[in-house]
């Protein structure tokens, strides 16, 4: 059985996208990274939020925010959402709504022993909560973005700890894995 990931690139404020889900801010940052380019060969498949696809597909939109890590990867991505759009044409997509462990189970089993990525922060901290998420990605950009989508939070939500893994550099970013202790 894979593993379940959260990878998400963060500000050093902790903004994971700027005022109205900007992300240009994230490009600024991009080229070569060994600990992306691991996440990418261990990935089997990709559960989403929906206002993370919902963002990908704005008018105007840099194509890469479209796609899973802009296109280098592909395979089965599961995207929860309460009311599914009736105009997508990618076969790959697949919508889920209802249980958050549900929806994990069936990414998991689409990934074939490889890992689950996980992309939205409202759909991680579900998983979270619900003691899905084993590890943790966040590449650090040398930024501060001052207002946003928050990585993690919200009135009365519980501490969650982690052990660090592996820190690394790639350019600017600094790559922070954990593996979250339950
Ligand atoms: N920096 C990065 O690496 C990175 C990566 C990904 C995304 N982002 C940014 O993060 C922001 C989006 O994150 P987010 O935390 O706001 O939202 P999200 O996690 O992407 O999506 C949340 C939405 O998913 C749907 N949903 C969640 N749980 C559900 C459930 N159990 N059943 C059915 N539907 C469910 C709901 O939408 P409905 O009720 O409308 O269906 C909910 O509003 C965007 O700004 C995006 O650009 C940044």
């Amino acid at each position: 059985m894979g593993k379940v990931l959260w990878t998400v690139t963060m500000s050093l404020d902790g903004f994971i996208a700027g005022p109205d889900d900007a992300m240009d801010w994230v490009f600024r940052y991009v080229g070569p990274n060994s600990a992306v380019d691991e996440v990418i060969q261990t990935t089997g498949a990709v559960l989403a939020g929906r206002r993370s696809y919902d963002v990908g597909r704005r008018p105007g939109q840099r194509p890469e925010v479209r796609k899973v890590e802009g296109g280098a990867w592909s395979g089965p991505e599961f995207v929860v959402t309460h009311e599914a759009p009736d105009d997508e044409e990618d076969s790959t997509i697949t919508f889920l709504s209802g249980d958050i462990g549900d929806a994990v189970a069936t990414a998991l089993e689409a990934a074939q022993g490889k890992d689950v990525m996980v992309i939205g922060a409202n759909i991680a901290q579900q998983c979270i909560d619900e003691g899905l998420v084993d590890e943790i990605l966040i590449c650090m950009a040398p930024l501060l973005l001052g207002d946003g989508v928050r990585l993690f939070g919200r009135p009365g939500a519980s501490p969650v700890d982690l052990e660090p893994t592996s820190v690394t550099q790639a350019g600017q970013l600094t790559n922070l894995r954990f593996r979250v202790v339950k």
